[in-house]
């Protein structure tokens, strides 16, 4: 994860709110958990490389209270071997470690216990294959395949649905777990926006694994090694994302507030570079996959058949799938204060605001393109409509968040500029008031538009 470092010292440098986070936390601990560690090593490098920068932001801060000490908690699956993760820490840590069984698609820490979650090449991972793949009633049913990037549309369909599933799960347990003003990181896997898995590398070695599976069913139908519903039943639990989609999930959970999510170039990342990514791939997989392989097929014997096999079509295909994108996710906790904290909230003029303006009515491509217009009051109503839905998202984000701060029987008072049902913003002041301002500034693009010619 050498590439995505830089990234992670920016965000701490710039979005840590570290004095704020102490003090949420309570004592002067900063708490750090990586979400699907594995056994090591590369979870001890990230960590350290967030202790690190925290600590180094610390000492630029120049604060008064104690320097923090950091506790780090290593999660993954129950049947992680923590063992080896415990006996492979490194003796000169300067964190306090403890580990961390459980499913990270729903709760494994107390209320507003973290400050800082992170996770690496986890997130992708799904918590079941989704169950349609598997039934021969459905027509998402993935007969021959063994996951969803060379597969019928309803199968990519069922895993998109199961990813939604569990990365809501994903998101709304770390959004309570985090405290107020806590960070989010995640890097896993994904698609660049109009780009197929299986015009990926682990899409292509995932579909030479596949074709190694089919090769030893057409043997077994003569010899008898390994049968046809072996094949059907087995289906590869993960799902890579495209940035348009998370964004879309993130907004409609609402758990965070801010959102920084970019597609990381292949090229930046040293392991994935260059005509050794489909080896390299095939070797993450049957390490990743090791065991689910063995439990189902029945043994390491017929695993090292099928990986042969595998490593054999990946030499007989040229190169010409793309290198995989990773995606980069920053989310910062919503709340903006400890759950049940406050007795009441009140805002004045200001719940009306929106976090961003939709990005539809500056998007030429689109019919909510507010062309010539600085609001919807006057503007077709696509415009209109793009603000309606944003509206929808920020005040549905600050309701949630506020029904967490508030104790129980706490109050919300909102006083805020609206128009009475029935009546059109067009109709009222304030909205004269800015096509006024609209004018005036068409006026002024009109004179410039004269001097250029
Ligand atoms: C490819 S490894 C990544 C290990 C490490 N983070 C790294 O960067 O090398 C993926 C890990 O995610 C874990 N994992 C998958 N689903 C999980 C879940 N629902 N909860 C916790 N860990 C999970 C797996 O057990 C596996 O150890």
């Amino acid at each position: 994860m050498d590439s995505v470092r830089p990234r992670t010292e920016e965000l701490i440098a710039e979005k840590l709110d570290l004095e704020r986070l102490l003090a949420a936390g309570g004592g002067n601990t900063f708490r750090v958990a990586d979400l699907g560690c594995s056994i090591g090593p590369n979870t001890f490098h990230n960590v350290e490389h967030i202790v690190q920068q925290v600590r180094q932001k610390y000492n630029h801060m120049m604060m008064t209270s104690a320097a923090p000490e950091f506790q780090v908690f290593f999660n993954d699956q129950v049947n992680n071997d923590f063992n080896a993760l415990f006996r492979s820490l490194p003796p000169e840590r300067d964190y306090f470690a403890a580990g961390v069984p459980g499913s990270f698609h729903t709760r494994v820490f107390p209320n507003s216990s973290l400050h800082l979650a992170y996770s690496a090449s986890s997130a992708h991972w799904l918590s079941r294959v989704p169950p349609e793949v598997v039934d021969r009633g459905s027509p998402a049913w993935n007969r021959g395949m063994i996951h969803y990037g060379s597969a019928p549309k309803p199968v990519e369909d069922a895993y998109r649905a199961q990813f939604r599933k569990d990365m809501g799960g994903f998101l709304r347990a770390r959004s309570e777990e985090l405290v107020s003003g806590g960070m989010l990181v995640l890097v896993f896997p994904g698609l660049p926006d109009g780009m197929l898995h299986s015009e990926t590398q682990a899409g292509s070695v995932i579909y030479c694994v596949n074709l190694s599976i089919l090769d030893l069913v057409r043997q077994v139908k003569n010899k008898g090694v390994l049968d046809e519903d072996q094949l059907d039943n087995f289906n590869f639990p993960m799902y890579f994302p495209h940035p348009r989609e998370m964004r879309e999930l993130v907004e409609e959970n609402q758990c965070f507030s801010s959102i920084e999510l970019e597609v990381v170039d292949p090229e930046e990342s040293t392991w994935l570079q260059g005509g050794v990514g489909l080896r390299e791939w095939l070797v993450v997989i049957r390490s990743t996959m090791a065991e689910s392989f063995a439990r189902h097929f029945g043994g390491e014997e017929i695993v090292d058949k099928i990986f042969d096999g595998a490593s054999q079509k990946i030499a007989e295909r040229a190169e010409l799938v793309l290198a995989t994108n990773q995606l980069y996710v920053c989310l910062i906790n919503y709340r903006l204060f400890p759950k049940s904290f406050l007795h009441m909230a009140h805002s004045a003029s200001s719940a009306h605001w929106l976090s961003r303006v939709p990005t539809e009515v500056v998007d030429r491509g689109s019919p909510a393109w507010n062309r010539g217009m600085i609001h919807y009051g006057f503007a077709p109503k696509p415009v209109e409509d793009a603000y309606r839905v944003q509206f929808r998202k920020d005040m549905g984000g600050f309701l949630k968040a506020r029904s967490e701060e508030l104790v129980s029987g706490g109050m919300l008072v909102l006083v805020m500029s609206g128009v009475p049902d029935g009546m059109h913003h067009s109709e009222t002041q304030f909205s004269s008031v800015l096509s006024c301002v609209n004018l005036s500034l068409l006026d002024l693009v009109r004179q410039v538009t004269k001097i250029n010619c």
